[in-house]
Formats: structure tokens, C-alpha cells, sequence
């Protein structure tokens, strides 16, 4: 099968290997040139995979449309606030607008707190979003690099299109489940995000695992309050793409929303954070869309809201933990 996949950054490029892995052919479109230039001379992509090589099946480019008529099928793994640009072009590119597609991104609108399948309806309409398939668990695109296993979930309405990505992306590394909860797998791998920040933030200024537990779980909480009313179940928040994920990005050294909070406890502003982070943390945005929604519909989310204070706001990171510590006495 030829792949095209659309993202040139970590996790783009881990896909790219775990496709070519299973014999699939794959044109990476990447829109940065030496991105292009390595994987196609040198099998590397340093910047971002450092000295872990591509299989000979793997070819970049830095043309959308030669990746689009490449594909059999297309991935796409590009940051949260150029999804809606990119999907436009690939949508007015695409000549087969019934080839399956798989977005392997995760995060809100900023602007609109809209979920990504949202955004591919608004863009594309309603019938090649009912055909997408979501990709989302817990999955760090370095481990998989280095070849260690892991599982994932893909969310989609059309059963045959989803197994279709299952069985492309299935090994003895990533063992992929299916469920029609696209609601549910999209707010959770987005949402979690906001709470890998809040938990960098707790590890930058020394607090320990009791900390980091109640941010976990009351976060879980909180992120489910949320997407349940969006619309997702609430048995998949405490599945892999929820609970999973969460667990993964809010301990891990290797999640760079999770390092992004603790440049910020550091006193780094965010976009000191950012830039030093040299890639993108999504909770960032996800975190916007977060507040904007929950003020629209009322939902109680009392860490997202400490962490918008300390993104928008500036608010010391050690004022917003008093503040979520003397909130009123209730119940669990
Ligand atoms: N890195 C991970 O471990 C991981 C795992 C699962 C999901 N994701 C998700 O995958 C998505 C991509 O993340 P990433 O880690 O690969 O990001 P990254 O920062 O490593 O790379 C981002 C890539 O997107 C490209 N890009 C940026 N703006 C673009 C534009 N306008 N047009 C085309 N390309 C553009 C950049 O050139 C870069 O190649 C995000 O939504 C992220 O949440 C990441």
C-alpha cells in the first residue's frame, strides 16, 4: 500500500516509520526543506528522530499534491493551529475525495474550541468527516522510534474505514483498538494536554507524587465533566486515549507540554517556554478552547482555569496552587 503521510515533525515521522515497518510505501510531506533533504539523502530526520533512520520506503517532499496523488490512503499528524489551513489545501487538492483519511493530531481551536473532526466537516462536509478516522492514546512518538510497544485507539463512525487504518498500522509495536467514540477519543486526547501541564508545572516547583495524583485524578475529573457533555462517553475518558494518555503526558520527561510547565514554573513566560521548547505544546491552545467552552456551557473546570490564568494572565504559578487549594470544602 502507498501511504501519504502529512507532517514532517515527530510524530509524522515516528507514523512514517511504524507504516514502512509493515512493508507500506510512504511519501512524507514535510513543509520545511532540510526536513526534506535529510530523510530523502540521509534517512534521517535529525531534528526531530534524531539518529534513528528511515526505511528506503520512506521519501519525502516538500510538494503537497505529489504526496496527495502518491497516497492510497492519507495521515495526517500536523499541530493543532495549522490544521484547518492545511486540511483546506489538501481538501482543494485532493482528486479522490472518498480516499481514506487518517488525522493523527490532537487538539482544539483555539479561537472556536472546536474538535478537529469538527473542523474537517466545516472544511470538507459532513460525508468525508463521517468517513475520517481519528487517531489517539498514549502514544510518545520517541518511544516508538526507538521500537518500543505501545497502544493506541481509533475512533471512527465508518466501521470498514477504521479497521482499514487498523490493520495498516497494527505490529508487534503498536497495537491499535477501535470504537466509534470519535467525541469522546478527540476531547480526551486533547483535554489531557492542559493537566501534562499543570503536572510540569507541579514537578518544576519540587511538589511530589501526591501532588501530581490529585492533579490526575481531579483533572480527570474535570476534563470528563467537559467532554461528556460535548458529547463523548464517559467510559473512553478512563480508556487509553483518557486516562491512558494522561498517565503518559502529565509523568513524562519526554511530553513537552509536561516540560512546558515546568520552564513556566521555572518563571519562564510561555512564550519563553515556547520558544526554548522549540516545538509545539499543545495544551496550550487546547487550553483556550477549554475555557472558552467551559464558560459557554457552564462546566465547573478548576485546573484548566488556574492554568489559563497562568498563560493569559501571568499569574504565578504558586498563586494559582493556593488558589486551587482554598477553594470551597465539598464532597469528592
Ligand atoms: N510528538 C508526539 O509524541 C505526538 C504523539 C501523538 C500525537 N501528536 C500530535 O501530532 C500533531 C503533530 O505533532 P508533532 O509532535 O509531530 O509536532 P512537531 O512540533 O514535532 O512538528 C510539527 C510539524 O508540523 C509542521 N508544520 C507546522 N506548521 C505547518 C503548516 N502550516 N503546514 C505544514 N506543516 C506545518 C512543522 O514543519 C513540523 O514538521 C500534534 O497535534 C500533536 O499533538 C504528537
Amino acid at each position: 500500500m502507498k501511504v501519504a503521510i502529512l507532517g514532517g515533525g515527530s510524530w509524522g515521522s515516528a507514523l512514517s516509520m511504524l507504516v514502512s515497518r509493515n512493508g507500506h510505501h510512504v511519501k512524507l510531506w514535510t513543509n520545511e526543506a532540510s526536513v526534506c533533504e535529510n530523510i530523502n539523502t540521509t534517512h534521517l530526520n535529525p531534528y526531530y528522530t534524531g539518529e534513528y533512520p528511515f526505511s528506503e520506503t520512506v521519501t519525502a517532499t516538500l510538494e503537497l499534491k505529489e504526496a496527495l496523488s502518491f497516497g492510497e490512503c492519507i495521515i495526517m499528524a500536523v499541530p493543532s493551529n495549522a490544521f484547518r489551513s492545511v486540511l483546506m489545501d489538501v481538501f482543494d487538492s485532493l482528486e479522490d475525495k472518498d480516499i481514506p483519511f487518517l488525522n493523527a493530531g490532537k487538539g482544539l481551536e483555539a479561537a472556536t474550541g472546536l474538535r478537529e473532526t469538527q473542523i474537517i466537516k466545516a472544511v470538507a462536509g459532513e460525508e468525508f468527516a463521517s468517513r475520517a478516522v481519528i487517531l489517539s492514546g498514549p502514544n510518545l512518538a520517541m518511544e516508538f522510534v526507538a521500537g518500543k510497544p505501545g497502544c493506541t485507539v481509533l475512533a471512527g463512525t465508518d466501521t470498514e474505514r477504521t479497521q482499514f487504518f487498523q490493520k495498516l498500522l497494527s505490529s508487534d509495536i503498536l497495537r491499535a483498538y477501535t470504537t466509534d467514540d470519535v467525541i469522546g477519543v478527540e476531547a480526551g486526547g486533547s483535554l489531557k494536554n492542559i493537566l501534562a501541564i499543570a503536572c510540569g508545572i507541579s514537578a518544576g516547583m519540587g511538589f511530589g507524587d501526591n501532588t501530581r495524583a490529585a492533579i490526575q485524578t481531579r483533572g480527570l475529573r474535570e476534563i470528563t465533566r467537559l467532554g461528556t457533555f460535548l458529547g463523548g462517553r464517559r467510559e473512553t475518558f478512563y480508556g487509553l486515549s483518557g486516562m491512558g494518555d494522561m498517565i503518559t503526558t502529565s509523568s513524562s520527561i519526554l511530553s513537552r507540554n509536561f516540560r512546558f510547565g515546568m520552564l513556566l514554573a521555572d518563571g519562564k513566560t510561555p512564550e519563553e517556554a515556547g520558544k526554548k521548547l522549540g516545538q509545539v505544546a499543545e495544551g496550550v491552545p487546547t487550553c483556550y478552547a477549554a475555557m472558552l467552552l467551559s464558560e459557554k456551557y457552564g462546566i465547573d473546570m478548576p485546573i484548566t482555569k488556574e492554568i489559563y490564568k497562568i498563560l493569559k494572565e501571568g499569574k504565578d504559578p504558586r498563586a494559582a496552587v493556593t488558589d486551587l487549594m482554598n477553594r470551597e470544602q465539598k464532597a469528592e
